[in-house]
């Protein structure tokens, strides 16, 4: 790998890639005859938590691979942060890929390294140059940003539960001080708390560090409590993308029965009951329903 290029500087403040840091256009994806997109456009908006839904198989991770370069598309057009994703990939997009970070479906950390160990692995791919010393202490800094205690800088993944796991993962997707954060079912195996203690850590690294957020999730409460905004994946494509009201509001029915069904009763419920306690409103409000590919 080669790890001897700087980091690109963001783009300036008001160009479209400031707008919207990941746009996909027209974008087909098929295994052999097992076609799992088709004419998929999505706009993320910067600074934005985007919720990611759809059945089970529908196609989240293959479409999160496809934006970060894993998965090549047979069709259509991918910008992250003003660069073609769908260009052939190689060492060149060394500059995009050290400006985002994944935390992938089951937390992919290495077993035989500790956890300091697993956030330093991008910071040797990208800055070798970077002393051992110094290497050590940005790893303890996002390890305790991810709210994990010190003393789990030098613990296994073994030695971790599932919420620790996740938050380890947590630290290393921000090793590289990311703009774009891409989460895929980050509280999926979490008890209520946890998940719910994990979806606050998300919300606030994201206002503190000014994040912009991919998260793909299951979890009715991850979706009400901190997501600006949600798209939903359901015929191959982005069917509709906007606050869980403005969901609502459509008549498609796998929304419907999705958001109307007793989790999504029960969810909304809690927030409500959240709301009324005088809990601070999330943004989930604020931003207007969008088309899935808004123009700028
Ligand atoms: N490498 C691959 N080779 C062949 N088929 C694949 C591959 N990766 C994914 N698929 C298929 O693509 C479809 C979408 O998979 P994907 O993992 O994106 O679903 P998902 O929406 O993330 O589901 P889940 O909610 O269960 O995680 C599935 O039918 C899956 O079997
Ligand atoms: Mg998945």
């Amino acid at each position: 790998m080669s790890g001897d290029q700087a980091c690109m500087q963001p783009a300036a403040a008001g160009s479209e890639e400031d707008l919207f840091p990941i746009r996909v256009r027209g974008l087909k994806n098929a295994f052999g005859e097992n076609v799992i997109h088709e004419h998929l456009d999505l706009d993320v908006r910067k600074g934005e938590i985007l919720g990611v839904v759809g059945g089970s198989g529908t196609g989240k991770s293959v479409l999160m691979r496809s934006i970060i370069g894993l998965q090549i598309p047979e069709e259509g057009t991918i910008e992250v942060l003003g660069d073609e994703i769908t260009d052939a990939r190689d060492d060149d997009d060394i500059d995009i890929r050290c400006r985002w970070g994944i935390l992938f479906q089951g937390g992919a950390l290495f077993s035989t390294l500790t956890v300091a160990e697993n956030v330093e692995v991008p910071l040797r791919e990208f800055y070798p140059e970077i002393g051992d010393e110094l290497r050590h202490e940005i790893a303890r800094y996002k390890v305790l940003l991810s709210g994990l205690p010190a003393e789990a800088t030098s613990k296994y993944p073994s030695e971790l539960s599932g919420g620790m796991k996740k938050r380890a993962g947590l630290a290393r997707a921000l090793a590289l001080d990311p703009e774009l954060l891409f989460l895929d079912e980050p509280t999926a195996g979490l008890d209520p708390i946890g998940a719910a203690a994990f979806d606050q850590l998300i919300r606030s690294l994201q206002q503190t560090l000014g994040l912009t957020v991919f998260l793909i999730t299951h979890d009715l409460d991850t979706l009400y409590e901190i997501c600006d905004r949600v798209a939903v994946i359901a015929d191959k494509r982005v069917i509709a993308v906007g606050t869980i009201s403005e969901l609502l509001a459509t008549d498609h029915p796998w929304i419907k029965s999705y958001f109307n069904g007793p989790r999504g009763r029960a969810a909304l419920a809690a927030n409500e009951r959240h709301e009324a306690a005088g809990r601070p409103a999330t943004n989930k409000e604020k931003a207007p329903l969008g088309t899935a590919a808004e123009q700028a």
